[in-house]
């Protein structure tokens, strides 16, 4: 039941009172709530849980004022009508299964939700789906060309830039992203010439400094630079795309 849903416009999605949601079928939304009660997974950021750790009676309802939203997600054209509360991160996690995006601390603090719009790499917790009307997507799940996997992933593997992989997708949304940023010639913090008009050259503390946005829980952070120096040498230039890869 869930899983159709979640391949469903939002608002197609039927309210919980609804007489499909009844009777003896157990969603995964609500296992997930009651497994949470228990162990304290309140923390972790579910819905449907305030902030004292007792459960909400009721799931907030999805706004009357839905909005018309367009967006082309991983290279698929897609129409929305959305809640104007809902975030970018649960529009992808939550109503289209693309699951690859990770939701670490729902706050803007971990990196774990980066994704790509129009190139750019945002804080997909932090940003109102809505917003996003006319923009081009790209998660992780839409980097790969086919069995292809991008360079960047490629080297994550090679390189051992994750353990846990809980962060593994932001962080190689955000190396993507870095790569752009790198050819583009964009200054960081550590970036001893502010005047050259060239390419920022990838030293490890340029990548630590511009990777600095997402956390690693496991440490494999030596993994995770090495990996984004090998990631740049095989990436071709996306100045002429605006980033998108
Ligand atoms: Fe978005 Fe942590 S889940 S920054
Ligand atoms: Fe586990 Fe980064 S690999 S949090």
């Amino acid at each position: 039941m869930e899983a159709d849903n979640r391949l469903k416009k939002s608002s197609e999605i039927p309210p919980k009172s609804h007489p499909e949601h009844q009777g003896t079928d157990f969603t995964r939304r609500e296992f997930v709530a009651t497994v949470g009660a228990v162990t304290g997974g309140m923390a972790l950021g579910f819905r449907g849980f305030e902030s004292s750790g007792t459960a909400l009676a009721e799931t907030p309802a999805r706004s009357a004022h839905e909005v018309a939203t367009e967006m082309v997600i991983n290279g698929q054209h897609q129409n929305f009508s959305l809640d104007p509360r809902v975030t970018l991160l649960d529009l992808l996690r939550e109503d289209l299964g693309l699951t690859g995006t990770k939701k670490g601390c729902d706050h803007g603090q971990c990196g774990a939700c980066t994704v790509l719009a129009n190139g750019v790499r945002i804080n997909s917790c932090l940003s109102l789906a809505v917003a996003h009307d006319g923009d081009e997507i790209t998660t992780i799940e839409g980097l790969a060309q086919g069995e292809q996997l991008h360079p960047v992933q490629q080297a994550f593997l090679e390189f051992d830039g994750f353990q846990c992989g809980y962060c593994t997708p932001g962080q190689i949304c955000s190396a993507v992203a870095l790569l752009h940023e790198a050819q583009r010639g964009d200054a960081s913090f550590v970036t001893p010439d502010l005047a050259r008009k060239a390419p920022a050259e990838l030293t490890p503390d340029e990548i630590r400094e511009r990777m600095s946005g997402n956390i690693c829980r496991c440490g494999a952070y030596p993994g995770i630079v090495e990996a984004v120096q090998a990631g740049s040498r095989q990436t071709p230039d996306t100045t002429k795309t605006g980033g998108r890869p």
